[in-house]
């Protein structure tokens, strides 16, 4: 009972980190020196996943040219005897298997997710979003991957949110279970304050069994208009149950100005060539706040 599929959703529009996502997939933004969806399929892959597919969209190719070999570049750096840059070129496209689909329109997430129908057919597979970055010792799609081998059942990854915020995220019914895990029972998709189930929302990252797409095939458009994941979920956990594990790791919600920086700096401090010198400028930099 392995999870060797996963799905990256990453035909967002990106509305909210425009200009710069009107003709740069925000799903490319750089970390540091690294796109924000190589980190993420790079999790997957240290998760045991084997296959992987992209949703995209109209804009998105260069996420495919990332993932492709290039030749011409790889021809210069071994000319110029950059061995070491070489082969961390040629492992991008070595990671994984990984194909990619369209999504014709711009429906939202639990329809980007239900385009993956005839890739994931009838396993259960991991949904990693594409604008959700999460740095940790432990990767959160294998801890999520551990709590499906041990229940069976369709796995959550959750945070606890705060309160002033969790009306632009999911909130979920939960009932301790053992150590980080909980039971699910219910969710709604950006609540009003007197609607909040919980403080634990679903952030980034879940595993879903495939019965998921006949429900979604069902769903109405939710929140905002779109065909909204939670909402497909939410049948599931109200029927057969579902698990949401608090996962540790620390998030960086690409999809946000505020999240973008986060991520920049904090990577750029532990950075292997430039993480000294970034912290005596960000120092010297603080003094003068
Ligand atoms: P978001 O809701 O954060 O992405 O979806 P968005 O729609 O691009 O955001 P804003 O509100 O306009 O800024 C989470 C993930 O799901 C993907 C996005 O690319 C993102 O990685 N997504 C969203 C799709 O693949 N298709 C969609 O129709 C919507």
């Amino acid at each position: 009972m392995g999870i060797t599929k996963a799905v990256i959703p990453a035909a967002g529009l990106g509305t909210r980190v425009l200009p710069v996502s009107k003709a740069l997939p925000k799903e490319m933004l750089p970390i540091v020196d690294k796109p924000a969806i190589q980190y993420i399929v790079e999790e997957a892959v240290a998760s045991g996943i084997k296959d992987i597919l992209i949703i995209t969209n109209r804009g998105k190719t260069i996420i495919e040219d990332h993932f492709d070999r290039s030749f011409e570049l790889e021809d210069k750096l071994l000319s110029n005897q950059k061995n070491d840059v070489y082969e961390e070129m040629k492992k991008i496209s070595d990671l994984a298997n990984i194909y990619f689909l369209r999504q014709k329109e711009t429906k939202g997430l639990g329809h980007a997710v239900s385009c993956a129908k005839s890739f994931v057919q009838d396993e259960a597979f991991a949904v990693l979003y594409g604008d959700d970055v999460i740095i940790g010792e432990d990767p959160v799609c294998a801890q999520l991957v551990r709590a499906y081998k041990e229940t069976g059942l369709t796995v959550l990854g959750v945070n606890k949110v705060k309160e002033n915020e969790i009306c632009k995220y999911s909130s979920l019914k939960v009932e301790h279970m053992k150590g980080n895990m909980f039971k699910c029972t219910d969710m709604i998709e950006k609540p009003s304050p007197d609607r909040v189930m919980s403080l634990y929302s679903i952030l980034g990252r879940c595993i879903l069994t495939p019965d998921i797409f006949d429900i979604l095939d069902n769903t109405k458009p939710g929140a905002g208009g779109e065909i909204q994941l939670t909402d497909a979920i939410k049948v599931l956990a109200q029927s057969v149950g579902a698990v949401a594990v608090n996962f540790t790791g620390k998030r960086y919600d690409m999809g946000n100005k505020l999240g973008i920086m986060m991520a920049s700096v904090e990577v750029a401090l532990k950075h292997k060539e430039i993480g000294q010198d970034f912290r005596t400028y960000l120092s010297d930099l603080a003094k003068s706040l």
